[in-house]
Parts: C-alpha cells; structure tokens; sequence
C-alpha cells in the first residue's frame, strides 16, 4: 500500500479487500466494545479548507477510539492561510503528527503537501476527489449485497469530486457503472480515460432514466459542490430532470439500494421520500466512514 491515500487510484483491489477486511473486524470490536487501540498515542493532524461534519467527527472520533488524538485545524487559522508555503506546512507537521487528513479545494495542493510530508497523508475531499466516502460506500454496499464486484452502479448528476471517485472505483474493481450527468457537467475525460484504460466499465449518458434501469445501486450527491456555490442558480435549471425520485428509482432494479455521501438538498437532486425510504442506506453509509477510516489510518499508520 502507498504511504498516502490521495485517491482510489492509489489502491490495488488487494488494498481496497483488506481494507474492507480490516473495516469489518474494526466495526466489530466497536460493537462489542471489545478496546482495540492500534494507534494508541499518534496523532492525526486534520487541516480543512472547507466545511464538514461527517469527515472531521468521523475521524476525530475514529482516532480517539484508536487510542489516539485527532487534532483538528481550520486552514484560515493557520499560518498556511496566511501563504506559508505547503512544503514548509508539510514538513513541519511531520514533526509533530504520526499523519495528516486535508480538506483542500486544489489536488495539486494536496500532492504537494503529502510530497514534502514524512507522515501518511490522507484525503479528507479535494476538488477532484473524496476517496474515503468511496470506500464507505462501497463496504456498504458489501453489507447489502451479496457480490459488489458484480452488480450495476448508477451515478445520477454531476461529474464532480464523488462522480470521478466512482470512475476510480469502477476501475479497480470492474462493476458496471453509468453515469448520467446534463450535458457540460460531465466528470473529468482524462479520469474516465485512465480508468477505462485500467479496463473500467462505464457508460456516459445525458439520460438519468437510460443509466437507471436495471441497476443495483443508485447514488447521486449535490448539484452544487463546496466551492461552486454562487452557480447554484444555474445549476439548479442545468440538473432539473436528474433528480432522484421514486419515478426514477421505480427503473432500477426493485432490491437497488439507494446512496448519498450527504450532505443532501432534499428534494433538489434526492427527494425526502427517497430519502427516507427503505431502499436508501445512507445512515449506515455515513456511520461506516468512521469504521472505515478507522481501518485506512490503521493501515496507513500503525508501527
Ligand atoms: N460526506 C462528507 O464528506 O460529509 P462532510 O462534508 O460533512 O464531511
Ligand atoms: N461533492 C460534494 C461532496 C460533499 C461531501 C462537495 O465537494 O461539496
């Protein structure tokens, strides 16, 4: 395994069962309440660019439940906000953490800081990817499903950060996947390049109801990314027949479960009916990123 994980594409299918081996044995012992502190005494150090709930409490609590500290930094408070350069940040922080989750709008800034970092580095969301959320989904699927290499996926909406994380899915473990997006809002061609060169199965439409029949999954995110606010207008015209509603999980395949890395804007790209409804298992997917990352740091981190 790389000593970072900045995205799915640093994973072989190897990494991404033992990860799911390792989440499965993790959750366990939580349940149980049997103490499994692997990472007793490290630090997680936790840098946001950007708002979040699920990724800073899930793993803040996932390291206390480790035996160790998530230590939590707004990057406007740090004297990286104020233009200390990455590489400095990097190096320093290194100094002091066992390991580094970020939240950053800019990739790039993301390489450049595990670059220069002697410590795993950990992708918390960027603007190209959301890697951990990938990984709680699809071992939730695994909890739902019988074979969640065989199935069809469908991503209904925009190309964004989550879009190409299935793109990287789909090319390391080769399920199905369609993706329909209003056009213009398609996910990155140099991403959908790769993977299909990796041998990945996708199938790019403008069609919400051609990429929704028949499948097992059915998953979808916000129209409106961190960082794409003021186009929320636009959007809201561009993405209108793309929501998910019972009319269009009514073409999957009746057993499809629903999925949503949440936030959600109810009744914008998912309804509240969907929502709530007894195809969707969008709390579990929630509550597995912290069995999940529990599993990534201990893989990443433990001596
Ligand atoms: N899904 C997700 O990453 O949620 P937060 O933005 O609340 O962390
Ligand atoms: N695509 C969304 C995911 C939020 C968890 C965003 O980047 O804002």
């Amino acid at each position: 395994m790389n000593k970072d994980f900045l995205a799915l594409s640093d994973w072989s299918l190897e990494d991404l069962e033992s990860i799911f081996s390792l989440t499965r044995e993790l959750k366990q012992k939580q349940k149980e309440g049997t103490p499994h502190q692997r990472l007793k005494g490290q630090t997680l150090g936790m840098i946001f660019e950007k708002s979040s709930t699920r990724t800073r409490v899930s793993f803040e609590v996932g390291m206390f439940q480790l035996g160790g500290h998530g230590l939590f930094l707004h990057s406007g408070t740090t004297q990286m906000g104020r233009g200390e350069p990455i590489k400095d940040t990097a190096r320093v922080m290194s100094g002091y953490c066992d390991g580094v989750m970020a939240r950053t709008y800019s990739h790039a800034a993301l390489e450049e800081f595990a670059e220069h970092s002697y410590v795993p580095v950990i992708n918390g969301l960027s603007d190209l990817y959301h890697p951990c959320q990938l990984v709680a989904d699809m071992f939730t699927v695994t909890e739902h499903k019988e074979d969640y290499r065989n199935l069809k996926y469908c991503w209904i909406g925009d190309g964004n950060n989550m879009a190409n994380s299935w793109i990287n899915a789909a090319a390391i473990t080769g399920f199905e996947l369609r993706i329909a997006t209003p056009k213009g809002y398609e996910p990155d061609s140099s991403i959908v390049s790769l993977a299909e060169k990796a041998g990945a199965r996708i199938v790019l439409s403008n069609d919400p109801r051609e990429a929704a029949e028949g499948v097992d999954v059915v998953t979808t995110d916000v129209w409106a990314s961190m960082g794409h606010e003021a186009e929320q207008k636009e959007r809201m015209k561009a993405f209108s027949g793309f929501q998910v509603n019972s009319s269009l999980l009514g073409l999957a395949d009746p057993e499809a479960i629903v999925l949503h890395c949440l936030p959600a804007h109810r009744d914008e790209e998912i309804t509240d009916e969907v929502v709530e409804g007894s195809q969707a298992v969008i709390f579990d997917e929630a509550e597995n990123r912290l069995h999940v990352q529990k599993a990534i740091m201990t893989s990443l981190m433990e001596r």
